[in-house]
């Protein structure tokens, strides 16, 4: 049985530096479930689909093709087999992807695909519904946290250094917006595992919460 790592929590928590990090200091694999439904938004905006045209996702669904894998120490996401990794991050694909995420028919074909992927390996998975719904039975559950001006600051940064071309007030709109969609809809929506560890990363460093994400796995694998 491979060993898994479940980590949930909002945007802008830090899961994604978080996780990276641990993955490499424990030798895990890491895989961000977060990235695949931005694939199947950016596919959609691709094809000038939107959340309310069910047949369309449907068949888009079908010939959608995502594959993740480790070059040079990067994660490189390609969807039917190009290179969408910086694309996948835009402000675009920000402002859609959660309506997609809260269709039936994209959980239900991305779900068992991440399960198959935690399958193969010992794995560090993040995204919003992995303590609850994927992995149920992960060894370790998480629940990464932060206030929401803390999660759009951390945002804005990020942005910023990526020559995105947006205000704070934009990004904090855009993570309220999120937030709501995520932890109010029917299927899957973000919320605590009952036995996942809280840890509000507000004003903690990313080294602080890796220390302490480390010293919960390593209890845990020993
Ligand atoms: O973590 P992120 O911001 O890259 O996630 C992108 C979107 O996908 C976000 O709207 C939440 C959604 N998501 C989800 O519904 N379930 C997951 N397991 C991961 C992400």
């Amino acid at each position: 049985m491979s060993f898994v790592v479940a980590i949930d929590g909002p945007a802008g928590s830090g899961k994604g530096t978080v996780t990276k990090l641990v993955a490499k200091k424990l030798d895990l694999v890491n895989i961000d479930t977060g990235a695949m439904y931005r694939c199947v938004a950016l596919e959609a905006l691709r094809k000038n689909i939107n959340s309310t045209q069910i047949e369309k996702v449907e068949k888009m669904l079908e010939n959608i093709e995502i594959e993740m894998k480790k070059q040079d120490e990067k994660e490189i996401i390609f969807l039917n087999g190009r290179d969408v990794t910086s694309e996948i991050r835009t402000p675009e694909v920000d402002g859609c992807v959660a309506k997609f995420a809260a269709l039936k028919c994209v959980r239900d074909k991305m779900t068992p695909l991440q399960r198959k992927m935690g399958k193969k390996a010992n794995i560090i998975m993040e995204g919003r519904d992995i303590g609850t719904t994927v992995f149920p039975d992960a060894d370790v559950k998480i629940y990464l946290d932060a206030s929401v001006e803390e999660r759009a600051n951390r945002r804005y940064k990020q942005d910023k250094e990526k020559g995105i071309d947006i205000t704070y007030e934009e990004v904090l709109e855009s993570i309220k917006q999120r937030h709501k969609l995520e932890t109010e809809r029917e299927i899957a929506p973000l919320r605590q595992a009952e036995d996942a560890i809280y840890i509000d990363s507000s004003n903690m460093t990313i080294d602080e919460v890796v220390e302490k994400v480390i010293k919960i796995i390593e209890k845990t694998r020993n």
